[in-house]
């Protein structure tokens, strides 16, 4: 266990309603915020809008809530950075992780797979760190107990299968695309493997390898962004499906940063419950470009618009998809 993980005992008080509703509404809100700018390559005012809105509705939110992964430091990020303090100061004590775009280039360009996502559990049960990325590895609950991010990459794939009942060649990972992941994707096509290259968002990709029965993706493998990982962590909680990841310190300044931090090293093996060791973990997201996960936001006659998003709970395990109609009037009086 490593020395951000918590065992259940250490963990704030429980939390024991349902906030699930509410958070769809925070995702809802920033994803339609974040659709006027679709396409117009405005990449930091989209965000700017995302979080705005975001920030406003945390507000409304009966939490007494810390933002543990966030925008980054106060001094930088004028709203949900880390360490604010969100919700309207009621219990549950909470830690808030928010990522009020992932995928703010999909946004700006239009392209598909933009979400807006929120995640809330125990205060003090989300791992932290300001180390920029993470190397990830998820499956669905099927495969979950089979995985070993210090295997080879061929290993992993043919105990997946296995575990699936299929044979790797039937097997889809989907990888971001950069140039980092070359060696990986060499080794990936080498076990036979089909591959699936995505430009960005690995929170939604790694939900959908997951919640592999209904996505075709069987497993999310590669690096990307740290505070993705957590935001993943906690949606993979939710649907009960395998994580592990590791920090990535490819230079000397992650290294002295982990250091500074504590931390075990680029060699630790975080598991699902060093991540996020929450009993009751909520995740929520709505899409904001059409994607595979979920539809984009439509903007409708009558100055309505049309959202579908996600909304999880672990304690009971209940995955509801909410397509919701708005009225784009009323919600700016709401707002204000
Ligand atoms: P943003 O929308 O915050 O830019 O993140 C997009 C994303 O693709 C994440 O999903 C992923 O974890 C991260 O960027 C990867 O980082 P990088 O683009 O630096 O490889």
């Amino acid at each position: 266990m490593t020395t951000a993980a918590r065992r259940p005992t250490d963990i704030g008080t429980p939390i024991d309603r349902n906030l699930a509703l509410e958070l769809v509404r925070v995702t809802e809100g920033a994803a339609i915020a974040a659709a006027r700018l679709m396409g117009r390559d405005r990449k930091e005012d989209a965000d700017q809008a995302a979080v705005s809105s975001m920030r406003r509705s945390l507000g409304y939110v009966d939490m007494d809530g810390v933002v543990v992964i966030g925008e980054g430091e106060k001094d930088r990020a004028p709203m949900l950075y880390i360490g604010e303090r969100v919700g309207n100061g009621s219990p549950p004590e909470v830690d808030v992780a928010v990522d009020p775009i992932d995928g703010t280039r999909l946004v700006a360009r239009g392209i598909p797979g933009g979400i807006t996502t929120v995640s809330l559990a125990e205060r003090g049960s989300l791992y932290h760190t300001r180390v920029h990325y993470m190397e990830k590895l998820i499956v669905s609950q099927e495969a979950r107990d089979v995985i070993d991010i210090t295997a080879p990459v061929a290993a992993n794939l043919r105990w997946v299968a296995r575990a699936l009942g299929r044979q790797v060649d039937d097997l889809t990972v989907v990888v971001l695309d950069r140039p980092r992941h070359q060696g990986l994707l060499e080794e990936i096509r080498a076990a036979g493997a089909r591959v699936k290259l995505i430009m960005d968002g690995d929170v939604a990709a790694g939900l959908m390898a997951a919640m592999e029965h209904r996505t075709g993706i069987d497993v999310l493998m590669g690096i990307g962004g740290a505070p993705e990982a957590v935001l993943a962590a906690c949606a993979v909680t939710c649907v009960g499906g395998g994580m592990q990841a590791r920090l990535w310190l490819p230079d000397a300044e992650s290294q002295e940063q982990a250091e500074r931090e504590g931390k075990g090293g680029a060699a630790e093996v975080l598991t699902l419950q060093d991540l996020c060791s929450g009993a009751n973990v909520f995740f929520a997201a709505t899409g904001i470009t059409d994607g595979e996960l979920l539809e984009g936001v439509r903007f409708l006659e009558g100055n309505r618009c049309r959202t579908q998003s996600l909304v999880m709970r672990s304690y009971s395990g209940t995955i509801r998809y909410i397509d919701a109609e708005h009225s784009l009037d009323k919600l700016r009086l709401r707002q204000g």
